[in-house]
């Protein structure tokens, strides 16, 4: 058993830890402010290769392994869980999709700029009435022959108004609940297809959240990915990787708190030395780490089974479970550490804090991970 990166892996990391100091650092608590979208940042990643890391360089991509993914996802989240999320839906939950399930020409037209980060691209299957319930999807797209007609409306679509290319689930034929579901690609700019307003966040305030809705949106049949009734599947597949990709997020923001928790308790005096020295302060950095290194360790499995092509359904879950409750303790910790400078803007902890909550919500709910992984336990 290795637990060594390769030198390939250390670089990449590097790259990453150096990006996000130099160009997210400056400015991350201004975007959170006024939720502001990091439109450079996510430029300059795309010309880093960070927006298609695991796609074939035949289209575009960097065909990088998923641990040198996780890797970056955790430098970035250290810093900015608002520009990580980028990485994460257009990696994994986009490109990913594209490659694996669809045909060669929507490969060539859509996963190219996407891999290539020249676009950006948003994943739609959450609705008002149907979140962690995926089947009961309402959007609806009546087969009309050559196209699909979509009707409905998506909910905190990630990337709602900057994406150029939506994968939007809907339901086909209701009376095969999952068996029915398709999956298209949508084109911005679609007549129909609008775009609703942004949404006011707790947290990862500076990523682009929409409601978007459909109404009469004609989609080609060559747009439709995969089989006849392949969305459900193609969505599950696709989330799976994705949950990776969150634990390795909340890992970062986890680790990011951390770091600032250790430097701060080295400074800060009280009762005649730092507080690193106080027992009490000691102990509470002791437990973070150790937490923080066991979610690590399951990401990183997540990601080594994702690359031997062994099944990754029930590690996935396990380590976006275990490590976005490691995000929430260790950030609630981290504030307390700082005492009232760790409650204001400037000392960054605060934010972290508000970003670790999504991590137990998006791409399922904690909830769900124990559904899925109860489900694989009993098999
Ligand atoms: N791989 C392949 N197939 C799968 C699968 C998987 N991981 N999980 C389920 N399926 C298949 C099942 O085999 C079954 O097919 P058959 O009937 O042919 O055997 C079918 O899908 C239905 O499965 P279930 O009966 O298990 O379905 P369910 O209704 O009980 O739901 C669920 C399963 C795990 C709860 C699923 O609905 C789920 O994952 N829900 C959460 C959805 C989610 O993660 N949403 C996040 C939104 S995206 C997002 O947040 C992105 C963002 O912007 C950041």
């Amino acid at each position: 058993m290795h637990f060594e990166l390769s030198e390939e892996q250390r670089m990449i990391r590097q790259a990453a830890r150096d990006f996000a100091q130099q160009e997210l650092k400056p400015g991350v608590i201004e975007r959170d402010e006024h939720q502001k979208f990091p439109a450079e940042q996510v430029k300059q990643l795309g010309e880093l290769g960070f927006l298609g890391m695991m796609v074939d360089p035949k289209y575009n991509g960097s065909g990088l392994d998923a641990i040198s993914y996780v890797l970056v996802m955790e430098e970035l989240s250290k810093i900015d869980a608002s520009a990580s999320v980028v990485v994460s839906v257009n990696n994994s939950l986009v490109c990913y999709g594209l490659e694996a399930f669809g045909s060669e020409a929507q490969k060539e037209k859509y996963l190219k700029p996407l891999a290539a980060g020249e676009q950006i691209g948003a994943f739609c299957l959450s609705e008002p009435e149907a979140g962690s319930d995926a089947t009961s999807q309402r959007t609806t797209a009546e087969d009309k022959g050559d196209y699909y007609l979509l009707n409905g409306t998506k909910n905190w679509i990630t990337n709602g108004s900057t994406a150029s290319t939506y994968i939007v689930i809907a339901q086909t034929n209701p009376e095969l609940r999952h068996k029915g579901i398709n999956a298209f690609i949508v084109e911005k700019g679609t007549p129909g297809f609008t775009v609703g307003p942004k949404e006011n966040k707790l947290g990862i305030r500076g990523s682009d959240t929409h409601s978007l809705m459909f109404n009469d949106v004609r989609v080609p049949k060559e747009n439709r990915i995969g089989e006849d009734g392949f969305g459900f599947r193609f969505a599950m597949k696709t989330l799976e990787g994705g949950r990776i990709g969150i634990a390795a997020q909340a890992l970062g923001i986890a680790a990011g708190a951390y770091e600032l928790a250790v430097r701060y308790a080295k400074e800060r005096k009280a009762f005649g030395k730092p507080i690193s020295e106080h027992q009490a302060i000691a102990f509470k950095l002791a437990d973070m780490a150790t937490q923080i290194e066991a979610a690590r360790m399951l990401v990183y499995k997540a990601a080594w089974l994702k690359d031997q092509g062994l099944p990754y359904t029930e590690a996935g879950s396990m380590a976006k479970l275990f490590a976005s409750k490691v995000a929430m303790d260790v950030t609630v910790e981290a504030v307390q550490v700082h005492g009232g400078y760790g409650f204001v803007k400037e000392y960054h902890v605060e934010r972290l804090m508000r970003d670790a909550k999504i991590t137990q919500i998006y791409e399922g709910t904690s909830e769900i991970q124990k559904l899925v992984i109860s489900r694989e336990v009993l098999k």
